[in-house]
């Protein structure tokens, strides 16, 4: 389809003019991005997202000094006729390198201000991640993140293709709402109109599509802001964007299979694909992790029984306090440990609560090296049987241990990471899961309740409904939710649930979140109260747009993948956000800063 010109100021972009244009009069537009000022040959060129065009100054019958030393990064237009390069001058690299616009009209627009611009966005040095965000108009001139922009555009229009293909319809939803618990604490806004009262920003939209599936929408999806205070980490942002998708009378397959619709499209993956499916406790047992990264091997397996009676009393004391012993192989086959990399563990481990790695050496058939002394015949055979190796292939083996088996999971979640990266074990194709059989709740021990493991209004899975009922604490540990998360390349990417939709059983669960009958009342009333009108079973699950996003950029850092993203101390360094409020907002909004 032809695309509207008219009204522009140029005629072409700068990545357009090839051959077949040669002879034409055309106006470009854009950045200086090179000056060549050869004495008597004179050359820009002139970018603009699409790319470069060269201009030669070789025609020009006006004032060349009036831009004699033109700034980069300064904006100009440019009138001129296209002409063939030189043969010697054709530069095969460049998809406009065989042509060049021979200016007859040159127009400053804009001026870059040379004394004062902190960086070039195309020179030979890059800023400081700082220096990127505080002048992030000048950073996402780069082909990087221009690309990465398109490419989220095409991401979301194709997304909703695909989902309006399925019927599902894009609803919006409010963002000066109520709290919707995720796990985080809410960003509020305090009301002008309503004073001492605020508003909260929405973690997710999930009691509003939930209500949507009330209101008999069906099939409901937004691509949805969510603002979530939390500590910040690679992956996370305060403000962050989720495909979010619910449905009425759905089974976990049909949520999973629009799921695995959208990733097959944008991933292209084979037609017809479904994900591997692994419950919570099997991903804890194999990877310590219920998000890991399946694009190398290093399983893991639970040899707390094995050291049960051991000589080797740490191994012994924590399996006798039904504590966890996790084993690692580290084949020779698959790369070759350093001393170096053994001294490391400690540390790689140590921000998890772990206290140390253990680890022995088998080579040429003989055990040696740390814990080698405890080793008997019959560990050693076990322990090969369960790496399903050759007995007595060479390696080294590594063992975390810790009563808390929190601690021991993710302790040796870490390891693994840390040998996955430093042995270069990560394959390049993308590597999909789904994890299921969550547990419904998590206990902490701090604060003495129960946390929702998801949020509180997933399903309780139809095995644990009488545990979940019996309100007992030891039952309840034992509790799984009908829930299920998306995982790649070792990112959650998505989670959802089919949700409670029955009054009652939603009311226990916020009692059992140790939420009082005014506190369920004050702030979940609406919603309890529309429990009793009529409802379809529903459920649904959110994409986390940007995480897909970092995958399919192949980026590990989701602040490229935001347009505008906010530090690691959730701060706009460009705009200085957060900042103080003037003395006549807070007046008006009847506030005093303590
Ligand atoms: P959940 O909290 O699992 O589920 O969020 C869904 C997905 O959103 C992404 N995500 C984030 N991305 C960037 N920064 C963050 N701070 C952040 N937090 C979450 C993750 C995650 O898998 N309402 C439920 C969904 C449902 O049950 O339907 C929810 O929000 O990729």
């Amino acid at each position: 389809m032809a695309k509207i010109k008219e009204g522009l100021l140029r005629t072409h972009t700068c990545g357009e003019l090839k051959k077949g244009h040669v002879g034409e009069l055309v106006t470009v537009c854009g950045w200086v991005n090179k000056d060549r000022n050869l004495g008597g040959l004179h050359f820009v060129d002139l970018r603009d997202k699409y790319g470069i065009t060269q201009i030669s100054f070789s025609d020009y019958t006006g004032d060349l000094n009036l831009f004699k030393d033109i700034s980069l990064e300064s904006v100009i237009l440019v009138k001129g006729v296209v002409g063939a390069r030189p043969d010697d001058a054709i530069n095969k690299n460049m998809a406009t390198g065989e042509i060049e616009v021979r200016a007859q009209v040159v127009q400053i627009l804009s001026i870059a201000d040379k004394d004062t611009i902190p960086f070039l966005p195309y020179g030979a040095v890059r800023p400081t991640e700082e220096l990127g965000l505080r002048y992030r108009y000048l950073d996402l001139r780069t082909k990087e993140l221009q690309d990465i922009l398109q490419l989220r555009s095409n991401v979301m229009n194709r997304v909703r293709a695909l989902l309006i293909e399925e019927d599902f319809v894009e609803v919006e939803t409010p963002i000066l709402y109520k709290s919707t618990p995720e796990g985080a604490r809410d960003y509020i806004v305090p009301s002008r109109v309503h004073p001492g009262k605020v508003y909260a920003l929405p973690q997710s939209p999930q009691t509003l599509k939930q209500l949507l599936m009330i209101a008999s929408t069906d099939k409901y999806f937004q691509i949805a802001k969510c603002f979530r205070d939390e500590d910040l980490r690679a992956d996370r942002q305060p403000e962050f964007t989720q495909i979010d998708i619910e449905t009425s009378f759905p089974t976990p397959l049909y949520i999973k299979k629009i799921v695995e619709k959208i990733l097959i499209d944008l991933f292209k993956l084979p037609a017809g694909y479904s994900l591997p499916v692994m419950s919570y406790d099997q991903v804890m047992e194999k990877y310590g992790s219920d998000k890991p990264d399946l694009r190398y091997g290093l399983e893991q397996y639970n040899v707390t029984s094995l050291f049960a009676n051991s000589a080797f009393a740490t191994f012994a004391d924590v399996a006798q306090n039904r504590g966890l012993v996790k084993a690692m192989f580290v084949s020779n086959k698959v790369g070759s440990l350093t001393r170096k990399m053994i001294d490391q563990f400690k540390d790689v481990v140590a921000p998890f609560g772990g206290k140390g790695v253990a680890w022995f050496k088998m080579e040429n058939g003989a055990v040696s090296g740390g814990i080698a002394k405890f080793i008997t015949d019959d560990i050693l055979s076990t322990l090969y049987r369960m790496a399903n190796e050759n007995n007595k292939s060479d390696g080294v083996w590594l063992f975390i241990a810790d009563n808390n088996h929190d601690i021991a999971h993710n302790s040796s979640d870490a390891l693994r990471r840390f040998l996955g990266e430093n042995l270069k074990l990560i394959g390049s194709e993308d590597k999909f899961l789904w994890v299921e059989k969550f547990p419904l709740f998590e206990w902490n021990g701090e604060d003495k309740r129960f946390y929702a493991k998801h949020h509180p209004f997933t399903s309780v899975a139809q095995e644990s409904m009488d545990d979940f009922l019996s309100g007992d604490h030891a039952r309840l540990v034992n509790c799984k939710a009908e829930a299920y998360d998306v995982v790649c390349n070792g990112y959650e990417i998505g989670g959802g649930s089919i949700r409670i939709h029955n009054q009652k059983v939603q009311d226990k669960m916020f009692q059992l979140l140790g939420m009082s009958e005014s506190e369920i009342r004050g702030q979940f009333g609406f919603f309890i109260d529309a429990l009793k009108y009529g409802v379809p079973p529903h459920g649904g699950l959110a994409l986390g747009l940007d995480r897909l996003m970092m995958i399919l950029a192949r980026t590990n850092n989701i602040k490229d993948v935001i347009a505008f993203p906010k530090t690691t101390s959730a701060a706009d360094l460009m705009a200085d956000a957060p900042s103080v409020p003037a003395e006549a907002q807070l007046n008006e909004l009847k506030l005093r800063w303590k």
